[in-house]
This record gives C-alpha cells, structure tokens and sequence, in this order.
C-alpha cells in the first residue's frame, strides 16, 4: 500500500523531470551515481578545507574563520560546497532509499546493496555531526552537548562525556581533536562500505553521466556563492545559546530529545534499523526459479557472465569432458530470474530444429522452444502491412492492451532475455512487418541493464548481436516507465505508420541503431529552464534547511543549570589496621599498614530549585567491585533569576541525614550555563565558578 503510493509519486516527479532533462540525464535515476559524486565533491573540498584547518578547540573557530572571511574566493567556496554537497546527500540517498523501496529493488538477491546501505546511513549521519561539531561556533556547542548527553544516557561510560563540554574551565581539548579525527575516518570508512554496497551487481553505475553531474556540481557552487555557508557566534560554554541555525537534514532528531529521553531514541532508532534491515525478508520474494546451464549447449563462451547484472554466473573449468575450457555456472541464491543471459546465449537460435532448441542456458519456466512457439502463434493471425510484434518485459506496466488485429503482445520478465535471433527470425520469415521492443525506461531498467543489453546488440556492439541483414528500420524500442504507456503507443503508432510507408518501395536496409520514435518534446530553451528550475529549486531547498529555521534551545528569560561531578563515596567497610600478628603472616612485598575491603556506598543527592526537588537519585560507584567514584550529571533549564538551591549528599550508607548538605541564593543571568559541583576534599558543593557567574552567595553548611 504504502510502497505503491510512493512509487506513484516517484513516477509522477519523474515524469515531470524526464520532460526538462530528458530520459538519459533524469536527476531521479542516477540518484545512487549522484550518492557517489558528492561523496567524492565533500572529500576533494575536506582535503582542502582540513589544509587550513586548525584542530586545536581554540583555534579551529578562527581557522575556518579565515577561510570564509580572508580566502572567500576559493577557501570559502570550498567550505560552503562542502557543507551543501554533504546535505544534498542526505537528500539523495534518503531519495535512493525510498525509490529502491518503492520499486520494489531490496529483496531477492538484491538484499546485499540493501542491508549494506543501513550502515552507511549511520556513517552518513555521523560524517555530518562530527562536521558540525569542529567548527566551535554556538550550533558546534549544541551539537557536542547534545550528542555527549545523548551518548551518556546510553548509560555505558565510566563517566559522562558531556562532562568535557561543562563549562568553560572543563573544555577538553583532546576530545575535540578526537572529533577531527573521527571526521576523517568515518567517511573512510563509508566508502569501503560504498565500494561493497555495489559488488553484488554488475557494470554498477557510480558516476551519474557527465552533463549531469557538471549541472550539478554548477548549481551546488552558485548556492555557494549566493548563500556562503558560515559559521554562527564562536563557542562559550559559560553561556547556553538560545537559538542556534540548524542544520535539518543532519540534526532532525536532536530536538526530539526535548520530548524523549535518549535511551528511546536510540532505541527508536536501533528498532528502525533493525526493521529497516530485515525489510528485503518482509516478506521475502517468492522467486521464480533460477537459470539452468545445459551443459550439452555450453560452449563456454562466457556471453551470459558478462551479461548477467546480478554477477549470479561464474566460469568454470569444464566438468563434462567436453573440448571447452570452461562452462556457465549458476548461483542460485543470486540469481533473479531476469532471463538476461538466455538473451546472451548463443546457442538461443529459433532457427535451430525444434528438438535441438535447447540452449546453453535459459528459465525452467520460460523455456526459450515456447518463446518460439509463442511468436509463431501470436504473429500468424496478423494481418495488414504494418504488422508488429510487441515483445515487452514485465515491469513495463500493462501493455498487452495495444494487441489489435495488426499487433501481437509477447510477455517476457525482461526485453533483454530476447535473443536477437529471434527478430531475425520474425523480420527474415516474415511473421511479422516489424518488431517493437518495449522495455522499462532508460537507464532505468528493473533488472539493471536490460535496455542498454538489448540497445547494444541492436546496434551491433555487443554480442550477440542483431544479425546486419536485418533492416534497422524494421526494428523498434521504446523504452519508458509504467507511467509512461501512452509513449510506448504514440511509438507503435507512428512505428506502423512507418512501416506502412518507408517500404512503399524498394530501398536499401538500414543499419545502425533501432528506429525511435519523434516523440513530443518540449522546446530545447524550455527544458533548459525547466531543469534550471528543478535544480534551483533543490538548491534553495538545501540553502535553506542547511541553517533554517532556527532551534531555540533556551528560551531568553532561561538559564541553564548543571549538577555535575565525580565523587568517591565512602568504602563498604572501613579500612583498619593489621594487627603486628597479621603482618608477620604477610609475604614482605604485600605488607601494607591498612586494609580495605573493595566496594563503596552510592551517592544519594537531592537538588532542590526554590524549595522544590527537581533532581533525587542514587548514583552507584563505578567499577567492576562498585569500588570507583559515583558520577552524577543532569542539566535543567530554569528561568533566569534569583534562586534558592539546595543540595543533600549522603555518599556513607546511612539511612536518614546526610553528610554534606549546602545552600546558596544564586542570581542566574538569561543564558548563563550555571554548574554546581561538589569536592569532598575542599569542604562540599561549589556553586558556579565565581566571579564569572555573577553573585553567588554561598551559606555554611549545616
Ligand atoms: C552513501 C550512500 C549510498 C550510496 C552512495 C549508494 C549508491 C548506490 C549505487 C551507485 C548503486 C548501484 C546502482 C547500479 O547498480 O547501477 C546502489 C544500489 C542500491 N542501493 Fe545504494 N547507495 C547508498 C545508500 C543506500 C541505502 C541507505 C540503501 C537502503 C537501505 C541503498 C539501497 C540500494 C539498493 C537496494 C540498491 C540496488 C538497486 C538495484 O538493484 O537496482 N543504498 N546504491
Ligand atoms: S536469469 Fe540469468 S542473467 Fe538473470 S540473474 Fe539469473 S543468471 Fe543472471
Ligand atoms: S552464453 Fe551460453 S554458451 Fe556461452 S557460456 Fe553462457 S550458457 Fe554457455
């Protein structure tokens, strides 16, 4: 349900773009190619940024500062092309998934590109983050609090991470470096999972055809130019900021922490990757079965493993003691049933006796004898001088409807599984006055490589091919999308119209390509603005999400409140001193003037905003032996003001009191970042860093 309405959709935008860009550069069908260019656009423009780049946490700001500011002409175009080409391919990779997923191309053997594209949507999100993160300006601060508090509530460091962005005196700076490090090796590591993402097929596309990718690369460089990506005020971790421009297309979770704690939203999106996972399995494809090798037919050739786009055929040394050096094996979990390396084989010949047509490779179901009865049968009620048959590959949607008096429909799973001997056959012993092939669109072919298969052995590139006494203009294709039926019968049309007066009287045959169809276009200067639109409406698109709207992350009468330390609570059980007995008993290299049983107590603390408890936990030792400090962290956004805090530590197991209790009347300014820390050996709790926090009156301890 959800699946056809999105392919509805996608057929719908692709037809309106097809109309500007043609079918052969189609922004929507070279959407993974495009995955690929930017990828290699954001590396060539990082290595270039990184040459600047300082990765020190105060001087990073400055750095690219410089870039943008002093080297505009060229280290600003670069930062901002980076920046937008990163974002737009967020866009075309959620663009490729959804269009895999509505096509229905994940299941079957194509689960491979599928299960390995989910890691690299990880590696994608943590490339932007990381990014985000060294520029240091107020977005950088965000995104380090953010995904360090996000990251702690996973509940697995010995000591929160966010405590190394508190404030201002605990910045570390070896972490942001390890940020710059992780920038560099994670898309390293993405592009290995790229290069296997596509080793399960064959002849993958990794670069979208060059007209294509220059419009884009221009479209990307003049977002550069109009809008330059800068950075926002530089970082200080003494202040929270209130609003910060974000960046949607790598950020769109992060506000959802303000709703849900973090552990559900990793668990949200572990879960969705999970299912995403097993989608290609949900259900799984009820294939037909897989290509069978007659061994009596092989001669080895190797036609079909190079045709097959699945990579399910592999040669190998002859096992029948035939003459042959190697024979066409099928992997039958790989293969998809396509009919592609019948098309291929060349002992697929309809001029061979019936008994002996049996090729070296073909479909249990659709055994290549019967396609040959099927053409017979279908052709022979034809009447008229413009007689055609229609051979059209079953993902081309429904076009047994164009069947008339002059027309027979053959079916097949893909036009490419057609020997070429077979149009031969029907143009040579006249079955028919012309063949139309009518296959999926171009470059878009449900088995891969179908259309440009069937293409190339027309043209006489590719073996094996259409024979040359066959007249080109007695063979046609057309090659269009579900959506796009009324081409394929424009193209029958005026093929017949063709046909009825191009062989009038004699004339040489044609070679060459297919015949095509004057389809209606629209006028060049049209489409050229037409395409300009499209990419320029993408462009603003990116230009405006890339930092807009903003995410107000603290209202402007708040202030940001932070308890965070580290404190070792009490031991279980006090140490005590070894008797001189128990001394002597000792191996003199272990003897020590005390003993200490491992584990301590947990710390229990209570934080109270103007007599109300806003924070009440136990935070319990780390270690394996519970025998390390306890580490608490939590973060509440109050409004700015003056404030009653106080704060209860109990860290010796008592059951009632405590033993370290303090209050403090503070006067919060809107945006200050206001930490309350505790130090058991310089007397108890420390409210905020004075004098940079503004008043702060502390009162005795009870
Ligand atoms: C960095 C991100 C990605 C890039 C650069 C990328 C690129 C590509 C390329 C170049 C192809 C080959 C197209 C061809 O065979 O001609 C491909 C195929 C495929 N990709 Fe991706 N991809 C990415 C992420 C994803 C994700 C996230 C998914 C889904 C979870 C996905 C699912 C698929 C599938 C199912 C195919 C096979 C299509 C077919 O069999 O026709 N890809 N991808
Ligand atoms: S039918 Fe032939 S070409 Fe198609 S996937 Fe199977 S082996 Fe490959
Ligand atoms: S194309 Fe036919 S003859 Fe050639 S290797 Fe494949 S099965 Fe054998």
């Amino acid at each position: 349900m959800l699946k056809t309405a999105l392919r509805s959709v996608f057929l719908r935008l692709e037809q309106v773009c097809e109309k500007f860009f043609g079918p052969a550069l189609n922004p929507w069908v070279h959407v993974g190619s495009l995955g690929w260019f930017l990828f290699w656009i954001v590396t060539v423009t990082g290595i270039y940024i990184y040459v600047f780049f300082d990765t020190g946490v105060t001087q990073a700001y400055a750095s690219l500062e410089y870039l943008s500011r002093e080297q505009w002409y060229l280290g600003g175009i670069m930062r901002s092309l980076h920046r937008y080409a990163s974002d737009a391919m967020v866009v075309v990779v959620m663009l490729h998934l959804l269009r895999e997923f509505s096509m229905d191309r994940m299941r079957g053997n194509r689960w491979f590109p599928w299960v390995t594209g989910v890691p690299l949507l990880w590696f994608l999100y943590a490339c932007g983050i990381t990014g985000y993160w060294l520029v240091w300006d107020q977005l950088a601060q965000y995104v380090a609090i953010a995904t360090t508090e996000w990251l702690d509530s996973i509940g697995i460091f010995a000591e929160p991470i966010a405590r190394n962005f508190l404030d201002s005196s605990h910045l570390a700076g070896r972490f942001f470096t390890l940020m710059a490090y992780i920038h560099i090796a994670v898309p390293l590591i993405m592009l290995l999972f790229m290069w296997v993402h596509i080793q399960r097929h064959a002849h993958s596309r990794v670069n979208p055809p060059r007209t294509l990718g220059f419009a884009v690369l221009g479209t990307l460089v003049a977002l550069a130019l109009v809008e330059p990506a800068m950075s926002q005020a530089p970082a200080n971790l003494d202040r929270a900021p209130f609003e910060v421009g974000f960046d949607w297309f790598y950020l769109t979770v992060y506000p959802l922490l303000d709703v849900v704690s973090g552990r559900v939203l990793w668990a949200a999106l572990i879960g969705g990757s999970v299912f995403l996972t097993l989608l290609p399995w949900l259900p799984p494809l009820h294939k037909a079965p897989p290509a069978v090798v007659h061994l009596d037919n092989c001669n080895g050739c190797g036609r079909c493993f190079a045709d097959c786009p699945f990579g399910a055929i592999t040669m190998v040394g002859r096992t029948d003691g035939a003459e042959f050096d190697q024979e066409a094996r099928v992997d039958a979990d790989m293969c998809m049933s396509c009919g592609i390396c019948v098309g291929a084989c060349p002992t697929a010949t309809p001029f061979r006796r019936a008994s002996a047509l049996v090729p070296g490779i073909e479909l249990p179901t659709d055994p290549i004898a019967g396609l040959r009865d099927r053409v017979v049968a279908a052709t022979g009620p034809l009447q008229g001088n413009d007689r055609v048959v229609v051979f059209r590959c079953a993902h081309a949607g429904n076009l047994d409807t164009l069947a008339d008096p002059g027309v027979a429909v053959v079916p097949m799973p893909c036009v490419a599984m057609l020997p070429p001997s077979f149009i031969d056959l029907v143009i040579s012993r006249k079955h028919a006055d012309g063949v139309l092939i009518a296959g999926c669109a171009e470059e878009d072919c449900f088995e891969r490589l179908g259309n440009r298969w069937t293409d190339e052995r027309i043209a006489s590139q590719r073996d094996p091919h259409l024979r040359d006494r066959v007249d080109r203009d007695r063979v046609a294709v057309s090659w269009a999308s579900p959506a796009q039926q009324h081409r394929t019968r424009e193209t029958l049309g005026q093929f017949r119209q063709h046909l009825r007066t191009a062989f009038a009287s004699p004339r040489p045959g044609r070679t060459g390509v297919a015949w095509r169809a004057q389809l209606r276009e629209l006028a060049a200067p049209l489409r050229f603005v037409g395409a300009a639109a499209v990419l320029g409406a993408v462009a603003v698109l990116i230009g405006w999400f890339a930092t807009r709207p903003a995410y107000a992350y603290l209202h402007h009468d708040q202030a940001l409140l932070k308890l965070s330390f580290s404190h070792a609570a009490q031991p279980l059980k006090p140490c005590r001193h070894y008797s001189p007995q128990e001394l002597a008993k000792l191996p003199f290299n272990q003897r020590r003037a005390t003993t200490c049983e491992r584990g301590r107590w947990p710390v229990y603390l209570e934080l109270d905003l103007d007599g109300r408890t806003i924070h009440r936990a136990t935070h319990r030792p780390a270690g394996l032996w519970d025998d390390g400090p306890s580490t608490v962290y939590a973060s509440f956004r109050v409004p700015a003001g003056l404030h009653r805090l106080e704060v209860r530590l109990r860290d010796s197991g008592r059951a009632t009191g405590f033993d370290y209790a303090s209050s403090a009347t503070v006067s919060l300014t809107p945006g200050q970042n206001f930490v309350v820390d505790f130090r058991g050996t310089e007397g108890g709790f420390q409210f905020g860093r004075a004098p940079a926090h503004g008043p702060v009156v502390q009162e005795t301890p009870p």
